[in-house]
């Protein structure tokens, strides 16, 4: 009964779902601070609990998972500097946020690639928020070990790290570019600083949230996001944005979608051509030829269309089937994909913008049997990767999520992400 109330008020007020995170965790964060508190009835925890704001800090403390290390799916990173870059004013620093930060890795990664990048430490701001005091303290304290490298991708600790007592520190021009705030995702009291941003990393906490919550966040992060802004989330949660009215950047494993009306978006890369390599960034004549409308199949227009290639005109379907799902029009986006089927026959990308159109209105089973179809036709089809993990995960199969997650971090390696 206790319990109860304890795993609900930790979904009030930070959005942890027990059944996503699994109640072992919240049972030892519990036992943990009974112990700390020399209480050993849950029924005097709770009152205490009740009356006293620094220890529902302390059990939130102890609760979250603060899993992150340097340079994270490094290819979210390069998207970034990208973004940055294509958004330059002069007299004005690119905005960026890491909302959750955690112990600081995420946001000294993102002020080392904005300095590889070539901007200099006028051209951005960094703010960093995070719901755990603990987790801030240890960003703050900047002294990290072994586990916040991972992977083979190191070389930065060279030229931004020096040694310090306990591990290695950011030099101070990576410490100075990053502003720690105390704050929660859900809390719209929270100042998080002069939004709206040009950038938001908001990657590995959706994961830990029950659909709702999701729904809500996505909504909260709509707010923080400029209209033309980038929004990167972790590999798990990349099926979540497109739901929201983002439109995905399409850049392989960086996660990245953009805040803007789908149809009006800039294609990042062309579609299908790029998906297991570095991005390459499309010349602009190319992407407007995907992006342009189909014509209908008669009269002069016809006549226009079939002196179009028809891989071309393949390629414009499935740009305007991905318009149409990314408008949210899921109906719409599934009569056009069973056309394009028909018209153009199988291919991994149909059975995967399918899948999304169905995983956005939860008919989980059929999105999966076509996430797989997908896979099957193409084994390194990232975005199928991602969703389906994502979708297996939410059923409980956390085996099969892993394994895929664990393709997917493969994939990343061999291709250099
Ligand atoms: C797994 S870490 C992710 C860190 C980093 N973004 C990354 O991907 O490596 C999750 C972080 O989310 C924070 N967190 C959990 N709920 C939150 C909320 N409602 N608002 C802000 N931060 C939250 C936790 O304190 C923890 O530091």
């Amino acid at each position: 009964m206790m319990f109860g109330a304890v795993e609900q008020l930790l979904r009030e007020k930070i959005g942890l779902d027990s059944g996503t995170v699994g109640l072992s965790v919240i049972r030892h964060a519990l036992r943990e601070r009974m112990s700390a508190c020399q209480i050993s009835e849950l029924q005097d925890y709770w009152q205490l609990l009740a009356g006293s704001p620094s220890e529902l800090q302390e059990l939130i403390n102890a609760v979250v998972v603060p899993e992150t290390w340097f340079f994270r799916d490094r290819e979210a990173f390069t998207a970034m500097t990208r973004h940055a870059r294509a958004r330059m004013r002069p007299g004005q620093p690119i905005m960026l946020l890491s909302l959750p930060c955690s112990t600081g890795e995420e946001p000294y990664s993102m002020a080392m690639a904005m300095f590889d990048a070539g901007f200099g430490a006028q051209d951005f701001k960094i703010d960093a928020v995070d719901v755990s005091t603990g987790n801030l303290a240890a960003a703050e304290r900047a002294v990290y070990g072994r586990n916040s490298f991972r992977g083979d991708f190191l070389e930065f600790r060279g030229r931004y790290l020096e040694a310090a007592e306990g591990g290695l520190r950011p030099e101070v021009r990576v410490l100075k570019q990053v502003r720690f705030r105390l704050g929660n995702l859900f809390d719209p009291a929270a100042s998080y600083g002069p939004a709206p941003y040009d950038i938001i990393f908001c990657r590995n906490l959706l994961i830990y949230f029950n659909r709702n919550l999701q729904d809500r966040a996505l909504v909260c992060l709509k707010t923080l996001l400029a209209p033309d802004g980038l929004l990167l989330v972790g590999p798990a949660e990349s099926g979540l944005p497109i739901l929201h009215g983002f439109a995905s950047a399409r850049l392989p494993m960086a996660f990245a979608f953009t805040n803007v009306e789908p149809a009006k978006a800039p294609r990042m890369v062309a579609p299908s051509k790029s998906r297991f390599g570095p991005a390459t960034p499309a010349p602009i004549s190319d992407v407007s030829k995907v992006l342009s409308p189909i014509r209908p199949a008669s009269s002069n227009a016809a006549k226009v269309e079939r002196s179009v290639h028809p891989s071309e005109r393949a390629a414009q379907s499935l740009a305007s089937v991905e318009r149409t799902a990314n408008a949210g029009r899921v109906a719409e986006a599934k009569e056009l994909a069973r056309t394009h089927l028909g018209e153009y026959g199988p291919s991994a990308e149909i059975f995967y913008l399918l899948g999304l159109a169905q995983d956005a209105e939860d008919a989980r089973s059929e999105a999966i049997q076509n996430y797989r179809k997908a896979l099957y036709l193409e084994p390194r089809h990232q975005e199928a990767l991602a969703h389906l993990a994502l979708l297996l995960r939410k059923q409980g199969d956390i085996a099969g999520a892993e394994a895929l997650t664990g393709r997917l971090g493969r994939i990343g390696k061999r291709s250099g992400t």
